[in-house]
């Protein structure tokens, strides 16, 4: 594929794109953007996802079509963005983004819809945050590629409605169950983001200290991936840290001991565990007796958003065994008061 990274790009002002990963920090977004694949083929693992994508957007190319709209979910740093941009790059076709809390009214929409160049690729982030009017007019844009617009008021209004030219929507989500079913049904292609293993991480960490220049060992580069949560964007954050280590105390070179050492001083643990998600565990053991808790009750105990308890500390815990989600709040398993070193109360949730 022929485009250079920016190109036909439309970058969203900083405030339209709201970052939801609480871990955000200054600077990281710079090296996300550094770092994000820009092929299919440089896109690690998903291989059902990158395959599946692959055909559909040769498909389209040969028929000159844009093509079907495309819904991405799953937690955050999984790739969603990434592949986002991949796609359009794939299509060789213009990317205009922008994300859901940003899409205030209908008008601010159709100004996106009616602004955009054929086959262009429109990427909403977080789309589960649409107010229910723009949502709605999505609906027909998206089936049709028309546009109702309501000129004039009152008794002499009229509906005129416009013709849109062809588009692929991508629609990018941590929440899926927060999409209403019209919206969902809508999209021809459906993928979920699944956490990665760790080869894939590893190969990830390599292919990312390549870019940045860094010497990394092959276990050096496991031992990072290892604890990276299943998440690429966490591997890659671990890296540049163990990699700041790596030239101060050591050679610069990251091997396993260098990158043990780091994430020692980094607090991150053997399951990748960082001290937030150790207080949110401990908060469960200490203050509410392993649980049931509420979400609501636990996000202020530990001063974080609910959002961010939901989509960003959780689903790695649960998907760990660590917490359990049961009708009356969340409960820390057998298997989390392992992990704390706290003996598990007499009817603590087991694992399975
Ligand atoms: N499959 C992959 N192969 C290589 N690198 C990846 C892959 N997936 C993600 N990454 C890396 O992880 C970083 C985060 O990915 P991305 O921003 O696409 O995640 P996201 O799913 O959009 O997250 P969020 O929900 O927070 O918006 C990227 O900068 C990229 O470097
Ligand atoms: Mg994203």
């Amino acid at each position: 594929m022929t485009v250079e990274p920016g190109k036909g790009i439309r970058t969203p002002d900083a405030d339209q794109i709201q970052v939801h990963d609480a871990r955000a920090v200054g600077g990281d977004d710079d090296f996300d953007r550094s770092l994000r694949p820009a092929k299919l083929t440089d896109f690690v693992n998903q291989v059902q996802v990158t395959e599946q994508l692959g055909v559909f957007i040769e498909a389209a190319r040969r028929r000159g079509e844009a093509l079907d709209h495309v819904l991405l979910a799953g937690p955050p740093g999984l790739g969603k963005t990434s592949l986002a941009h991949i796609i359009a790059a794939e299509l060789d076709a213009p990317l205009v983004q922008t994300a859901g809390p940003a899409l205030e009214r209908k008008a601010d929409i159709a100004a996106f819809l009616t602004a955009l160049e054929p086959g262009s690729v429109f990427f909403i982030d977080e789309i589960h945050r649409l107010g229910r009017a723009v949502e709605e007019t999505l609906y027909p844009a998206m089936e049709d590629r028309s546009l109702p617009v309501v000129l004039g008021q009152g008794a002499g209004a009229r509906t005129v409605t416009l013709d849109l030219p062809q588009f692929t929507l991508i629609g990018a989500t941590t929440r899926t169950g927060l999409l209403t079913t019209p919206l969902r049904d809508r999209f021809g292609v459906c993928h979920r983001l699944e956490h990665y293993a760790p080869e894939h991480l590893r190969r990830i960490v390599m292919r990312s200290a390549g870019i940045l220049e860094t010497e990394v060992t092959e276990d050096g580069a496991g031992a990072i991936a290892s604890r990276a949560r299943g998440t690429p964007r966490v591997a890659n954050r671990l890296l540049r840290r163990v990699r700041d280590y790596a030239q101060v105390r050591g050679t610069g070179e990251v091997d396993a001991g260098v990158a043990a050492e780091a994430l020692e001083l980094l607090e991150v643990d053997d399951y990748g565990l960082d001290r937030h998600d150790r207080r949110l565990l401990l908060t469960i053991a200490e203050k509410f007796g392993g649980g049931p808790v509420g979400l609501s009750t636990l996000a202020v105990a530990i001063g974080e958003e609910q959002d961010s308890v939901e989509d960003v500390f959780e689903p790695y815990l649960l998907q760990q065994g660590l917490v359990k989600r049961t009708p009356r709040g969340r409960v820390l398993t057998e298997r989390g008061f392992e992990h704390l070193g706290l003996p598990a109360p007499e009817g603590a949730a087991s694992l399975f």
